[in-house]
């Protein structure tokens, strides 16, 4: 080791990222800050992978902030803030620990996005900022875009340089590897998660990433959502994200509802008037008889339902 100091983040000493069965030691990024950037098509847990991580982060010292623009992550921690100057507030008084920004395009990106290199620039706390769906604010220099998307892109590429003596860490989700976004993103990060993709002409682009690790397209074709193959300082493995807590509240509880078998005869009554008639005309004496034994159905039970199966035949003519 030279004399000379190397710079360090604190808070990346004790800190660490769960990823369900892989834990990602923060140690490891503490001389260069953190950087992920996560790819994949719509659907297989890009958003989640990003709140999980700004969750574990807000609990070891940071605050997070989260750029949204299809306006599904505010719903989730609260109210997004007001204006540039509410976030800048944010990010001196570091009560509120995740902090959600409502931007739909480049233009409203670019006031937010200076708020934040000024408060980094002025305090050095640790922020970590996610940008979900970030082709939005990021392009690839070849690409034609708006002048807002080429001020925005630049914007990024500086939080990706600059990021890291100003205790800015970053999260970018995407579609597609390399091409959707600046080159420089894809140059800098440090962490990276790619999850299923069913397009075999995106893996010409992914294939450098994936070189000598004896995963191809079929083993990137078979993940599920909430899957990826996590690429750490420590190597590739596979990962199964967890869900993250706001997410997991509003999930529909999978409650599974035991469909039961009609028991009076105005249950059977009701349950009929669904059924074809020819259907029903198939129900001959044996037939019930032997349907009954196999859902194990009480004497009465099978009685008040052939009763009202009798007279549902008979109502239709
Ligand atoms: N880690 C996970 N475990 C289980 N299901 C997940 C996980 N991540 C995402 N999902 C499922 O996939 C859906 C889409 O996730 P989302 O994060 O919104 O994907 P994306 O941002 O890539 O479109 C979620 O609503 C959830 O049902
Ligand atoms: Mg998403």
């Amino acid at each position: 080791v030279s004399g000379k100091a190397v710079f360090r983040r604190e808070e990346f000493l004790n800190a660490s990222l769960d990823f369900g069965s892989t834990s990602i030691d923060l140690q490891d990024y503490a001389t260069t800050g953190l950087r992920v950037v996560c790819v994949g098509p719509s659907g297989i847990g890009k958003t989640n992978a990003g709140l999980l991580i700004a969750e574990q982060l807000a609990v070891q010292g940071w605050v997070s902030v989260l750029m949204d623009p299809e306006g599904e992550i505010e719903a989730l921690y609260g109210d997004a803030v007001g204006s540039p100057q509410d976030l800048a507030a944010a990010l001196e008084h570091r009560r509120q620990l995740i902090v959600v920004v409502h931007v739909e395009n480049a233009a409203e990106f670019i006031p937010y996005a200076h708020a934040v290199m000024s408060a980094v620039d002025e305090h050095r706390k640790p922020v970590f900022l996610m940008l979900d769906e970030s082709q939005i604010f990021s392009a690839s220099r070849r690409r034609k875009g708006s002048d807002e998307l080429a001020e925005a892109s630049a914007i990024v590429n500086d939080f990706t340089q600059r990021g890291r003596k100003r205790a800015l860490d970053l999260f970018l989700s995407a579609h597609r590897f390399s091409g959707s976004l600046d080159r420089a993103v894809f140059a800098n990060k440090n962490l990276t998660l790619v999850g299923r993709q069913e397009d075999p002409t995106a893996w010409s682009a992914l294939a450098p990433q994936f070189k000598g690790s004896r995963i191809g397209f079929t083993e990137l074709a078979a993940l599920s959502p909430g899957e990826f193959f996590c690429f750490s300082r420590r190597g590739v493995e596979k990962v199964t994200m967890p869900m993250a807590d706001a997410l997991r509240a509003v999930a529909p509880k999978a409650s599974v509802v035991k469909p039961t078998v009609p028991v009076t005869f105005s249950q059977w009554d009701r349950a009929m008037r669904e059924i074809p008639t020819s259907r029903l005309q198939t129900l001959t004496g044996p037939i019930v008889n032997l349907l009954g034994a196999i859902a194990g159905l009480q004497t009465q039970q099978l009685a008040a339902g052939t009763r009202a199966l009798r007279d549902e035949l008979e109502a239709r003519g």
